[in-house]
């Protein structure tokens, strides 16, 4: 096993062009002043509270505790920061640190719309240029999101090549990173990537672990016996369970077991085929063929829909610390109506996989477990999914309609500007 920073245990790493070596080493040492700066942390608490609306809530989900025969589980409510999911966590540090570095320019990738929509809120607070590449498919499937990254000054770059999903954005993200190093910051939204990236990530997300640990102790004064967060590159995961890594708590991952085992069909790496490797310039499990390329996958949620997982966490899978297990797209939607019928709120798609797995497991738990789920983002952007699914002809009316009184709204502005123009020339 290598004892060197840039790795757990035989994953992580640094493989990058060289053009993008002084990027990294800028990255890095403005990472290393500013995580002992008492101003960046006060800067950081006081726009986390004010702005992001942390900390976010412990909910004690009364009625699906009593489904569960009286097992407590409560629900970190993530999706209550601002922009709907925890990816604001990282993306405002990383904003903080870009305006240290002087940069002017933030760029990042997004697979369900959440990383991009909480790079484009922080930069439109701290006055950057943004820049956010996405996948063709995922900005069909998540328009609502493209849409408010638009509102945000940001501009939504379609990546058209190969997967066409998050696993591509990554790759154009960085390509655009080392034509623009000087003036732009690379804002990787989960914790995998080059080193320092999957610490740096870590560390801004660790939050979700530190709160729920102190609030969970306030309500129940003991730890939980088991743990629950969603795994596409691995952020809202390590960042609940980087708290209780040291604890007798079992922390579980939900990767996206998709329509089922076949290759092509998921996103499980570990729950499923993935294999070691280098892609993306780290080392880590990998959704990948014979010859290292990596493999399309498929979710239902755009945001584990992705090849590869945090370096951090293949260790932990590596060395038993945190069992992963795959759940298939219905069992997650169906995640979504029980939450929404029990306990009044809609996680997001990617959540309820974490849901699903909490509510199928917990019944062969002892009846005084406590068990936690973090709900790392709520259901609104999944509309033009769920809405389909779940009500489609009452959905298809209803944009049928929608379309209708546009065009007809479009036709009578045009013809009111021509008008006006008419008389204008008169
Ligand atoms: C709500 C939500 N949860 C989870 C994820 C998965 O990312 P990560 O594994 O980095 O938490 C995403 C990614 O877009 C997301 O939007």
């Amino acid at each position: 096993m290598r004892h060197d920073e840039r790795y757990f245990g035989d994953f992580g790493g640094r493989y990058i062009p060289e053009v993008l070596r002084p990027a990294f080493e800028e990255l890095e040492a403005v990472w290393n002043s500013a995580k002992v700066d008492p101003a960046f942390a006060a800067e950081l608490k006081r726009l986390s509270s004010s702005w992001v609306g942390r900390p976010t809530p412990l909910h004690f989900a009364q009625r699906l505790s009593a489904e569960l025969g009286g097992r407590r589980l409560y629900l970190k409510l993530e999706g209550l920061a601002h922009t709907g999911a925890h990816k604001i966590n990282n993306a405002l540090g990383q904003a903080l640190l870009a305006k240290r570095m002087g940069k002017r320019r933030l760029i990042a990738e997004t697979g369900a719309g959440q990383h991009g929509l909480a790079t484009a809120a922080s930069a439109a607070l701290l006055g950057l240029e943004c820049e956010v590449f996405m996948g063709e498919i995922d900005m069909a499937r998540q328009q609502p999101n493209v849409f408010g990254m638009r509102m945000y000054g940001a501009s939504v770059t379609a990546v058209k090549e190969g997967t066409r999903t998050l696993t591509d954005a990554v790759n154009a993200a960085m390509k655009n990173w080392t034509e623009r190093v000087s003036d732009t910051h690379y804002v990787l939204g989960s914790a995998l990537g080059p080193h320092p990236y999957p610490t740096i990530v870590r560390e801004f997300q660790s939050l979700i672990g530190s709160e729920l640990k102190s609030q969970i102790m306030d309500a129940e004064g003991r730890l939980p016996d088991r743990i629950y967060a969603c795994v596409g590159g691995g952020s809202n995961s390590i960042g609940t369970f980087s708290a209780f890594l040291g604890d007798s708590v079992e922390l579980v991952g939900a990767e996206a077991g998709g329509r089922g085992p076949a290759p092509g069909d998921n996103a499980a790496r570990v729950a499923g085929t993935g294999r070691v490797g280098i892609a993306q310039s780290y080392k880590s499990l990998f959704l990948q063929d014979d010859n290292g390329s990596l493999l399309a996958t498929h979710s239902v949620s755009a945001g584990l829909d992705y090849a590869g997982l945090g370096p951090q966490l293949a260790h932990l899978a590596a060395t038993g610390r945190v069992r992963f297990e795959a759940v298939l797209d219905d069992d997650a939607l169906k995640a979504v109506a029980r939450c929404a019928r029990f306990e009044g709120f809609m996680p997001a798609l990617e959540s309820a996989h974490a849901v699903a797995l909490a509510l199928k497991e917990a019944p062969a738990m002892p009846v005084d477990s406590i068990i936690v789920v973090t709900i790392s983002g709520r259901g609104d952007k999944d509309l033009f999914i769920t809405a389909p699914h779940f009500d489609r002809e009452a959905w298809l009316a209803f944009l049928e309609a929608e379309v209708t009184r546009l065009r007809g709204e479009a036709a009578r502005q045009d013809k009111e500007a021509a008008r006006q123009d008419k008389e204008a020339a008169r």
